[in-house]
């Protein structure tokens, strides 16, 4: 169910004649209070302005057409300038009795099961262990993947991971230096992240080494045989430890989802030899560069791409236009999302005009980097060591974990440790993502601990202890829900707004889907959860005598208990029987 849409839909064909040209864009807001009106039409001004017609006039002729729609119990206009609707509350009733019985939510959109989309998150750098910074682009695209596979999506994961540049040149370069080369299998991963520091610090100092840096990483990727192993041995190493950390964060990638960058390594020298050809790219002091007309540098010179060094190794440009040649002509994706850095805002739509120039992809393809804010540390600064150093990803799960426990054992001193720890795995991840994916990702936000493992205001503990407490109604009832009467009547205001309320879910869910913001999911659950709370603070469900009212009762608890979770689920989160 779509209600904004039924109802904008409803007021553009009383506007409108079928063939007239002019576009009207019709805003309708849900009502704050509902005793104003279920929902409101807000820009009839603008609309006035733009059919010439008086507002008088045009309230009239909304307001006397809407009256006669079998949906619409009146609609009045409102000063200053809007007109408030109300639905009928058997249509309601009707609509969510129907959601009711249907077994799953039944929201898939079958025009959507030939679309594929192709969606590129997490895709960590191999010399290096997860940080903080990897959260959001993991767990926001991992989010959006489900989404948009629960509408109908076919969606491809693609953890498109660094596991080709020149930072395994690096530290080839740097173990040869200091003659640790033939020890690298006894090096442990924190080992090896030190001397990539070390090698990367070299790297941007001395010119001597930095030719060493592109000698190896050229021997890398012409798979010369010991460069080879030692580069395999490295990804291997990292992709283990990533494995679990997917694991811990109910990730949904899997092995099959890795498609590196070094995966499109054997497309390169064509690509590149097609881009000359093609006059896109030009050779300039045995650089293969590509000059783009609104590249420029700072002082607002002309500036090219680089694509390839002199004699030296393939750089990230080129990988990224063959890959994206690649999910367009070979996966067939009718959409990319990319879930990546902001930073790399130019870097990506670079890429996007030369792909599209040289005729790889096609104008019907849609592409869109979805940017994400950074995660902050209170005062405004980026959220790091004390001594400035990035924090692992693990070491804050696990911190979280820990915190998580201590949360427990303070309401339940005689809890199994068993229990303890699936429940505090279950409750200090959860809190972690839904901390993070409450948040509009395309602004930076400051992380505290003291909100995240909150049990109050838009937390994951405040949803999953709502969930809980519907639980244990539904399973005190004793009976099987589902075979309720087929009876559905609403008896109050608050049960008005969870209905309409458990109505909305389809119309979240799409918008979420659309602009690629699991953040519209947690305000929408939260806001569900906290009317559900009103309500069984004020009504009796189970204790309930007015038979009718204790079904009526009931159902609204189910769908709102079954909703919690499927939105909880959406976002990664899992949930508890039992608080
Ligand atoms: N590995 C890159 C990094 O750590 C992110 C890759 C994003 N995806 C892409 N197709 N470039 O910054």
């Amino acid at each position: 169910m779509k209600i904004k849409s039924i109802l904008k839909k409803l007021i553009k064909t009383i506007l409108i004649q079928k063939k007239s040209l002019v576009k009207i864009k019709i805003r309708i807001q849900k009502n704050k209070n509902i005793k104003n009106g279920h929902y409101q039409l807000n820009n009839l001004f603008q609309i006035s302005s733009l059919l010439k017609i008086s507002l008088k006039k045009l309230t009239k002729k909304i307001t006397k057409n809407m009256n006669l729609n079998k949906i619409i119990q009146k609609s009045v206009f409102s000063k200053p300038c809007f007109i408030n609707i109300f639905l009928k509350i058997n249509w309601i009733e009707k609509k969510v009795n129907k959601i009711f019985y249907t077994k799953k939510f039944n929201i898939k959109n079958k025009k959507n099961k030939k679309k594929i989309v192709v969606i590129d998150y997490s895709s960590p750098n191999m010399a290096k262990s997860m940080h903080v910074g990897h959260l959001r682009s993991t767990i926001i695209g991992d989010s959006t993947a489900r989404i948009m596979e629960f509408i109908g999506y076919k969606v491809i994961r693609a953890n498109h991971i660094g596991d080709f540049g020149n930072q395994f040149g690096m530290i080839i370069a740097y173990l040869k230096e200091i003659k640790k080369i033939k020890k690298i299998k006894k090096m442990s991963i924190s080992k090896l992240e030190k001397i990539y520091c070390k090698a990367k610090k070299l790297n941007s100092q001395n010119q001597l080494f930095y030719k060493k840096t592109n000698k190896y990483t050229s021997k890398i990727q012409e798979k010369n045989k010991s460069c080879y192993k030692i580069w395999k041995y490295i990804v291997k190493l990292n992709l283990k430890k990533n494995e679990k950390i997917y694991k811990l964060l109910n990730i949904t990638l899997k092995k099959k989802d890795i498609v590196g960058e070094s995966f499109y390594q054997k497309m390169l020298p064509k690509i590149t030899s097609d881009l000359i050809k093609k006059n896109i790219a030009v050779i300039k002091n045995k650089n293969i560069i590509i000059f783009l007309k609104n590249t420029k540098n700072r002082k607002g010179k002309k500036m090219g791409v680089i694509i390839k060094k002199n004699n030296g190794p393939f750089l990230y440009s080129a990988i990224d236009i063959a890959c994206l040649k690649y999910r367009y002509k070979n996966l067939k994706a009718n959409i990319i999302l990319y879930y990546v850095d902001s930073r790399q805002k130019q870097h990506l739509s670079q890429v996007y005009q030369i792909s599209k120039k040289a005729g790889y992809i096609s104008n019907k393809l849609k592409v869109k980097h979805h940017i994400f804010g950074m995660m902050l540390s209170g005062k405004n600064r980026p959220f790091q060591t004390r001594s400035g150093n990035t924090i692992k990803l693990s070491k804050l799960l696990k911190e979280s974990i820990i915190r998580a426990k201590n949360l427990i054992l303070k309401k339940d001193k005689t809890i199994n440790s068993k229990k303890l720890n699936t429940l505090s795995k279950i409750i200090g991840i959860g809190a972690i993502k839904y901390s993070d994916l409450s948040k509009n990702r395309i602004t930076n936000y400051i992380f505290n601990w003291k909100n995240t493992l909150s049990f109050e205001g838009n937390t994951s503990l405040y949803i999953q202890y709502t969930y809980t407490r519907i639980q244990s109604i539904l399973k005190n009832y004793k009976k099987n829900v589902l075979k309720l009467k087929k009876f559905f009547h609403i008896s109050n205001n608050l049960e008005t707004t969870l209905s309409i309320q458990i109505l909305e879910f389809k119309e979240t869910i799409y918008k979420a889907s659309k602009k690629g913001q699991p953040h519209l999911i947690c305000l929408y659950i939260y806001k569900l959860a906290s009317n559900y709370s009103k309500f069984y603070e004020k009504y009796k469900i189970l204790k309930e005598k007015n038979k009718n009212k204790k079904i009526t009762r009931l159902k609204i608890s189910f769908l709102t208990s079954k909703i919690l979770k499927k939105g909880l689920n959406l976002l990664g989160i899992k949930v508890i029987k039992k608080m």
